[in-house]
């Protein structure tokens, strides 16, 4: 880890992939976007998602990167270093919070996968309705959520304690590799369930008449959440990458992955779904209630379940260590405060802000503060982080800066591409969203 404040860096490229990759895939993908899928009406959200992160995810992720890797700096630091006299910085601070806001929302549901190992160890037997209903008691017990998420933070904090390569690079490279082969066996299994044909007509012949603004903003959120986009956790993570490393090329191949999975996720999840009439827009708790029917009735299935428990836990652990980060290497840059003291700190105040979240009946305006921040912080602060984050990309960075961060071969044509969409299309796609959503409310 060096001297507290000398700053850290990723091995090389296929590190910082891994770590990349660690962040965006996460509960968003396995836990949100199934869930949300079957909120929004099927194959219609699915559809302008897949736009979404082709037109806004994929330039906003290459500009966070560009603004870290500039500056090597945490997301104040490196809009004051990149517009100096300007107020930019405050979209930096703007993230720093919004960070510490989802974490502790966040580390509640990661708090669930936990409780569910518990479960999966138990062994899921009785009725499909009472292996259903393990939720729902889950859900309501704020005291269970409570403990469940202090165990997650315990674990959060320790690995960012470690630093980056010590800490986040070692536990992603193991980690991600293995999600990815338990969904494929996963895959194969729901895809021979008897609901499988109709899953996966709901999951990909979009009905466009479900179409409104807020699928639109459900779907455009659920791009910023899943890719990690909006409050400078991509600007942290490229901070910490060495000169030689592309952007490009692992922009692509962070993008790809992660929508690989979400969508694996779904061929996973909606086969079930309708084999075990299970309604699609029960919310949070679908995957919850859905895949452990499945893990109660195919061969292997008490180690199925729990390694799948495992491994959401540690996707879910790789995300939030990305989070926790984007504070701390504040704190440690601009407050030279030590990485261990910074981490305990910040972790204290997320842990805090938890408990209000562990509890479903505590809250304001008749809805929970678990409700308040997710809402907010995927539909509200993570396009307008994204919006301001384009608008600095395309029209205060300087072109020389752009430049050396492409690589030669391609250079011409993707810089071209890439100006185009940070300058016109990406944030007036973004406003476009936000002003229809307003107008709706009114
Ligand atoms: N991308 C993570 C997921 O899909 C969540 C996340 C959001 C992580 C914002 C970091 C920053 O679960």
């Amino acid at each position: 880890m060096g001297t507290p404040f000398q700053r850290g860096q990723w091995t090389g490229k296929l590190g910082f992939i891994l770590a990349g990759a660690g962040s965006a895939i996460g509960l968003g993908n396995i836990w949100k976007f199934p869930y949300m899928i079957g909120v929004s009406g099927g194959g219609a959200f699915v559809f302008i998602y897949l736009l979404a992160i082709l037109l806004l995810g994929l330039p906003i992720i290459m500009s966070e990167f560009l603004i870290g890797k500039s500056t090597q700096k945490n997301p104040v630091g490196a809009f004051k270093i990149l517009s100096p006299n300007k107020p930019f910085w405050l979209v930096g601070a703007f993230g720093v919070i919004c960070a510490c806001i989802i974490m502790s929302f966040y580390s509640v549901v990661a708090g669930w996968s936990l409780h569910f190992i518990y479960e999966a160890v138990l062994g899921f037997s009785g009725g499909d309705g009472e292996i259903q209903g393990i939720f729902g008691k889950l859900y309501e017990n704020g005291l269970a959520n409570c403990f469940w998420h202090t165990v997650f933070m315990l674990f959060c904090v320790g690995i960012v304690v470690g630093g980056i390569k010590d800490g986040l690079e070692k536990y992603n490279k193991i980690l991600m590799p293995a999600l990815f082969l338990i969904l494929i066996l996963l895959m194969i299994y729901s895809l021979m369930t008897e609901g499988a044909m109709r899953a996966l007509s709901f999951l990909f012949k979009p009905d466009f008449s479900k179409i409104t603004p807020q699928v639109v903003l459900d779907a455009l959120g659920q791009a910023f959440f899943t890719l990690s986009l909006g409050v400078g956790t991509m600007i942290t993570y490229g901070s910490y990458l060495k000169k030689e490393t592309q952007i490009p090329s692992c922009s692509f191949t962070i993008v790809g992955l992660d929508t690989v999975i979400a969508i694996m996720a779904g061929i996973v999840i909606f086969p079930i779904v309708f084999t075990f009439d299970i309604e699609p827009s029960s919310g949070p708790g679908l995957i919850f209630s859905s895949l452990p029917v499945l893990f109660s009735k195919i061969p292997f299935g008490y180690f199925f379940s729990i390694a799948f428990f495992v491994l959401l836990f540690f996707a879910a652990l790789t995300s939030a260590v990305s989070l926790l980060e984007v504070p701390v290497a504040y704190l440690i840059d601009e407050w030279k405060i030590s990485r261990r003291k910074a981490t305990i700190g910040v972790g204290l105040a997320i842990y805090l802000l938890g408990i209000a979240c562990s509890f479903d009946n505590f809250g304001i305006f008749g809805m929970s503060f678990f409700e308040i921040f997710d809402k907010a912080a995927t539909n509200v602060i993570m396009p307008l982080g994204g919006l301001m984050i384009t608008i600095f990309a395309g029209y205060f960075i300087s072109q020389k800066v752009k430049e050396e961060y492409f690589p030669d071969s391609w250079k011409p044509l993707l810089l071209k591409v890439y100006d185009v969409l940070i300058k016109t299309i990406t944030p007036i796609l973004i406003l476009i969203v936000l002003i229809a959503k307003i107008y709706e409310l009114f």
